[in-house]
């Protein structure tokens, strides 16, 4: 099985992103939480931050929009040459159009679902995507506990992901650590976003590598 750990640069040193960045260089791809203080009650960073990320960093970026009207921003987020773009269903009526016009620009599309949101309306629209996001916390916030609730709904898509036999990642954000992981994995979480776990380490490498063993068995 095809594991990936994504570190959550949430939990770093956002006063040397680019060390931080080092740190983190055996894992698949770092994570960015972008908030905008009105889709979720939190402020984080922008478009000029990520374009100076994407230019320092050592593996390609994994973008999660936790911001409102993602049809306008998620395209110019694409721009910045992100590997995978992803927004939360919540925030747009029209999922399909905004998928569309990131892969257009290159980048893998990604839904994101909060703990609260049902899976089925997106399962018929799986072809439109490449990463479908299960939140395990609600979003906003690094640290949370991880809601063990949600994976029935984690279990429901990667059953429809593997009968589609698209190349679609399915991945879990929130609470991932060494004493959950193997329950997303055993749902069957692919990709495995980790922030508080991985960079509150003494040595985030090998937490990376610890983390992508305990879900791999
Ligand atoms: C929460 C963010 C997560 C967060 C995860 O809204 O989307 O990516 O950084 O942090 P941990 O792993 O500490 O729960
Ligand atoms: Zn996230």
């Amino acid at each position: 099985m095809v594991v990936r750990i994504n570190p959550s640069i949430l939990a770093a040193d956002f006063a040397n992103l680019e060390t931080e960045l080092g740190r983190i260089a055996n894992a698949d791809l770092a994570h960015v939480d972008v908030m905008d203080n009105h889709f979720v009650p939190n402020l984080t960073l922008g478009l000029p931050v990520v374009e100076r990320l994407q230019q320092v960093s050592p593996i390609p970026l994994d973008l999660h929009l936790m911001i409102e009207d993602p049809a306008r921003w998620a395209p110019l987020y694409a721009e910045t040459g992100a590997f995978s773009v992803t927004f939360h269903a919540e925030a747009t009526t029209d999922p399909v159009a905004v998928a569309r016009s990131l892969r257009e620009r290159g980048a893998r599309a990604g839904i994101a679902i909060k703990p609260g949101t049902e899976i089925e309306p997106y399962l018929e629209l799986l072809p439109e995507f490449d990463l479908v996001l299960i939140m395990t916390v609600e979003p906003g916030f690094g640290g949370q506990s991880f809601m063990a609730g949600t994976m029935p709904k984690l279990g429901r898509l990667s059953e429809a992901v593997k009968a589609s036999g698209l190349d679609i990642w399915v991945e879990v954000d929130g609470g991932i650590n060494d004493d959950t992981i193997a329950v997303a994995a055993e749902a069957g979480a692919t990709t495995f976003v980790a922030g508080s776990s991985v960079f509150g380490a003494e040595s985030a490498a090998a937490q990376v590598d610890h983390l992508r063993s305990l879900a791999a068995r």
